[in-house]
């Protein structure tokens, strides 16, 4: 008799994806900075994206939060189209830039509210459009503490922190006030060893908080120790994601600068 086989279905529990886009494509003049990228973020992790210099990895959470020129994205299964990196923030989605991270000569607590200022109670907030100051230190000192970040005043200007301690701001400020996806281009990049921890401790507690985070770094110590998976740009494209427990550092650079053609990539590196 024919008796069929059965393959037993692995026991991948099904964690949904929270950030997906398809396909995205972005291009500054005649320079294709993202040539049909797509990503995927799931519920529980710290993503890494990992790319050499020019690879799109800011042109991708750009993208994410400003209208790309062809693809699609979903936040939560659902299709979104952001017209600004406000929209984004506004959807839940909160972006720390490469290029503008803090205003150092703001407070803490300025910084953190920056562009979404709490306004006064009635009247003098509404028509006088006066900022209820008291306040703002109030919550962003309540965040900081909720993230252990080590920072206890909030009337401090951001200048007088050290780097690791400004950097904790910026990622601070996105953890804060984000309700489901956290964007960090390259939090950790001229951190000492002891700040780099820092930052990589308040990752870590954003993700056990239960918002998935996207880290964009060069550092593979750092990649490696935080990540649960590596997307890996190269050429405006995604070229593969990686399991990190599964293959060392000069793997996955090999793969990053395509050493390791994303045909010869080992399915077991993959995740
Ligand atoms: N505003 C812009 N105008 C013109 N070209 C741009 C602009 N932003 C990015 N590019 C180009 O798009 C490509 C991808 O740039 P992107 O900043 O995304 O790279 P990256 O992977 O973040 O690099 P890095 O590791 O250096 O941060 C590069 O060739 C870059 O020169
Ligand atoms: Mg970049």
């Amino acid at each position: 008799m024919n008796v069929p086989t059965v393959h037993p279905v692995p026991d991948v529990p099904a964690v949904p994806v929270v950030l997906q886009a398809k396909n995205l494509v972005k291009r500054y003049g005649h320079v294709t900075a993202l040539d049909g990228m797509d990503f995927e973020l799931r519920a529980d992790e710290v993503l890494a994206v990992i790319g050499d210099n020019g690879a799109g990895k800011s042109t991708l959470i750009k993208a994410l939060a400003i209208v790309p020129d062809a693809g699609e994205i979903r936040l939560d299964g659902r299709l979104v189209r952001f017209g600004s990196p406000i929209e984004a923030r506004l959807a839940g989605v909160e972006c720390c830039y490469q290029d503008l991270a803090v205003a150092p000569a703001m407070t803490v607590a300025e910084n953190l509210f920056l562009g979404r200022e709490l306004r006064r109670a009635g009247f003098l907030g509404r028509c006088l459009r006066m900022l209820d100051r008291q306040k703002m230190i109030d919550v962003a000192g309540a965040r900081m503490a909720d993230l252990q970040v080590g920072i206890h005043s909030m009337t401090q200007t951001v200048e007088t922190l050290s780097g690791g301690q400004r950097q904790c701001v910026a990622v601070a400020r996105a953890a804060a006030f984000a309700r489901h996806v956290v964007i960090l281009d390259e939090p950790t990049a001229a951190l000492g060893v002891k700040e780099g921890n820092m930052v990589l401790e308040l990752i870590r507690r954003v993700r056990d908080k239960g918002l998935p985070v996207v880290l964009i770094s060069h550092n593979m110590p750092h990649v490696f120790e935080i990540a649960d998976r590596i997307h890996v740009a190269r050429l405006g494209r995604r070229a593969a994601v990686l399991n990190p427990k599964k293959l060392s550092m000069s793997d996955a650079v090999a793969v990053m600068t395509g050493a390791t053609a994303p045909e010869n990539i080992p399915a077991e590196w993959q995740a």
